[in-house]
């Protein structure tokens, strides 16, 4: 294998997961390198089974091995809600902060405000296989939301580790250690350990 195409329109995630793969041996393409976009509805009941079918679209459509991600947030208190609800906990159109005013409403009396982000990353091969992987990081829902940058529900998630919201974060140091990185590195390690792709073989990263 020596590329495969991110089957994500998202730029954040995009220059994310180039990162992580940079010093392998795979030429990372995007839908929009191919000008291509599809529209894959994402009506699986875990966010593994979400990963797989994106990922399995784009194989399919493109032919070329392709990686998707699903992820969201999971309170304990919830039931693991929003779950794979995330981005349309309140409602198929809600914006991020009408999202995250739902969460702070359902959350109203409730004193345990463990949570966590998780992430599944799904390749799928051309020739047939599957290669998965989990990320979680574990966190608190708070009370109002603190900070600015980030996305989604960052603004209400604590992190133990820094003491800080998510949103209070850069966007480099949230993605030195989030599900999204934790799945990402964990799948890199995979793809390397079966030999699917190498690791420090990249021209440009020979000084
Ligand atoms: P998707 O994986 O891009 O479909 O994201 C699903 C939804 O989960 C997002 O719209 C957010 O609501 C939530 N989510 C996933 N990852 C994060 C994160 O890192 N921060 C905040 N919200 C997130």
């Amino acid at each position: 294998m020596n590329r495969i195409l991110v089957a994500t329109q998202n730029k954040g995630k995009i220059r994310e997961i180039k990162d992580i793969l940079k010093d392998t041996d795979l030429e990372i393409l995007t839908p929009d390198d191919l000008g291509m976009s599809i529209n894959v509805e994402e009506d699986g009941k875990t966010f593994l089974e979400n990963a797989v079918k994106k990922a399995m679209a784009w194989r399919e459509a493109t032919g070329i091995d392709a990686l998707a991600d699903d992820s969201g947030l999971e309170v304990l208190s919830l039931g693991g809600r929003p779950g794979v609800r995330s981005s349309r906990f309140a409602g198929d159109n809600a914006t991020d902060s009408e999202n995250v005013d739902l969460l702070l409403k359902t959350m109203e009396g409730i004193n345990d405000r463990r949570a966590r982000f998780v992430c599944e990353v799904a390749l799928a091969l051309v020739n047939g296989g599957i290669i998965s992987a989990r990320g979680e990081y574990e966190g608190t829902i708070l009370r109002k939301p603190v900070g600015e940058n980030g996305f989604g529900y960052d603004p209400v998630f604590l992190d133990p580790g820094t003491g800080k919201t998510f949103a209070q974060l850069s966007r480099e140091e949230k993605n030195a250690f989030s599900h999204r990185r934790k799945a990402l590195t964990l799948i890199k390690d995979k793809l390397i350990a079966e030999g699917i792709i190498r690791s420090g073989t990249k021209v440009d990263s020979i000084p």
